[in-house]
């Protein structure tokens, strides 16, 4: 039971679907470390609310304002009533210091999130909402795939996929159909399945060719 974690019992905070933990633009005083539940990062684009990342039991936010002393670059609300630690700066130090491990787990994760965005900017330089969507299917199923007999599953909503690469659902929507239609993947209950990851990959320089030279 989370009650009998001393972290916890010291930090644990309980929180309830909806609650806005801060705002974007605020000043940061904490950072939080999520022990159970989801929480849901996002940002306002031209008035529109937008999606960053959906985070779950052990994963982290909130730490860059306490790292560089800027305003929060996002938005976190709690999609799922979750248990979090709350930890302001001078306990996040100690607890670096004194341990390397978080502070290794840390760096792992943020290299991870840099990867992420690295292949976010790459996807949003492809024009072609085929391409897009391709891109984002054989980058997810070689980082969080998960190989089975069928092939290799992601489990993620169509929903989530629009809202990483920034398309609305339809178009996305009509994309998977046509790789269902041309036996490239197919949709299970949790998300996508791909299966062959060589041959959409090549699907995918198809189509990027097309976007370069056009219809020949
Ligand atoms: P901070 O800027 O303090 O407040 C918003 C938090 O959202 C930020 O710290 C990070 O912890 C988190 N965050 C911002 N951008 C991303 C991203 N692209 N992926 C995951 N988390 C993010």
């Amino acid at each position: 039971m989370a009650g009998e974690d001393p972290l916890y019992e010291r930090f644990g905070h309980e929180f309830q679907k909806g609650d806005v933990l801060f705002r974007e633009g605020e000043t940061g005083k904490e950072m939080y470390v999520i022990q159970s539940g989801k929480v849901r990062i996002s940002m306002t684009v031209r008035g529109v609310e937008k999606t960053l990342v959906a985070l779950g039991a052990g994963e982290f936010f909130g730490e860059m304002s306490i790292l560089n002393n800027k305003p929060r670059s996002a938005t976190a609300t709690v999609d799922e009533a979750a248990k979090l630690l709350v930890i302001d700066p001078k306990t996040f130090e100690a607890m670096v210091r004194g341990n390397a491990e978080i502070a290794v787990r840390m760096i792992k994760k943020l290299s991870q999130r840099l990867q992420e965005a690295d292949d976010q900017i790459e996807n949003l330089l492809l024009r072609d909402h085929n391409s897009r969507v391709v891109h984002f299917l054989t980058h997810s199923a070689s980082r969080m795939g998960k190989q089975q007999p069928d092939g290799v599953h992601i489990d993620i909503a169509v929903k989530e996929i629009a809202a990483k690469i920034g398309l609305d659902v339809e178009p996305v929507n009509d994309v998977i159909n046509k790789l269902v239609r041309a036996k490239l993947a197919h949709v299970t209950e949790l998300g996508i399945a791909i299966h062959d990851v060589g041959k959409l990959r090549e699907f995918l320089e198809f189509l990027e060719m097309k976007e370069k030279f056009g219809d020949i």
